[in-house]
């Protein structure tokens, strides 16, 4: 079974190659077939996010499309990125930019406590859908530590590892983190769907 990934980030599609493959299932990502297709991202919840992806995406490929929308919210920041989590700052900022951001809003903060969740969809030509939702709860560290991942992986420290999302090796990460989960959920979403096929 093949997806069509409504996404340009690298690091999700290795993240969701590597666990997917596992179970027969390959992901490329849409520009390896030639389409461009930006969504914005109007929705108020990642669920909502992730499903305009992949229904924009299918609808352009005409192929199945599965999306991720992911983020981290931070309880001293009333859940703050959030969804905005790869807009906060500004389009000026890269990835360190972002972090850095996050660490100065959370200077002074002594409640470190912050969650990380995926919702993952993916939409078949036949009008189908399935949805699955992750979430790892973390803290914000005072430091960036490690140089693994991507986003916002630095700062995410994982008080029962010690380690910070971006000291994991991808195979650790995978075990625990948001994506990971919404992953492990999603494939047995879709291997049920595809018993009744
Ligand atoms: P979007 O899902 O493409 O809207 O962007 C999600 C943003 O959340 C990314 O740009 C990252 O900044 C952040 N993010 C999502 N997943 C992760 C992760 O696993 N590690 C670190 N940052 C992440």
């Amino acid at each position: 079974m093949k997806f069509i990934l409504a996404s340009q980030n690298q690091h999700k599609l290795v993240e969701m190659q590597n666990i997917l493959s596992a179970h027969g299932v390959e992901v490329v990502l849409q520009s390896e077939l030639g389409l461009h297709v930006e969504v914005e991202e109007t929705g108020a919840t990642f669920a909502e996010n992730a499903m305009l992806k992949a229904k924009a995406v299918m609808a352009a490929s005409g192929l199945p499309a599965i999306a991720d929308d992911s983020g981290v919210c931070v309880d001293a920041l009333n859940g703050a990125p959030g969804v905005y989590s790869a807009r906060y700052g500004g389009p000026e900022l890269d990835d360190v930019g972002r972090y850095r951001l996050l660490l100065e809003n959370m200077r002074g903060a002594r409640d470190r406590t912050a969650h990380f969740t995926s919702a993952i969809a993916c939409a078949f030509p036949n009008g189908d859908t399935i949805e699955a939702e992750g979430i790892c709860p973390g803290m914000i560290a005072y430091a960036p530590q490690g140089d693994g991942g991507f986003g916002y992986d630095p700062v995410f420290f994982l008080p029962q590892l010690r380690k910070t999302y971006a000291q994991l090796t991808p195979e650790e990460k995978a075990a625990v983190s948001h994506r990971g989960k919404a992953l492990e959920v999603f494939d047995q979403k879709l291997r049920e769907y595809l018993k009744g096929k």
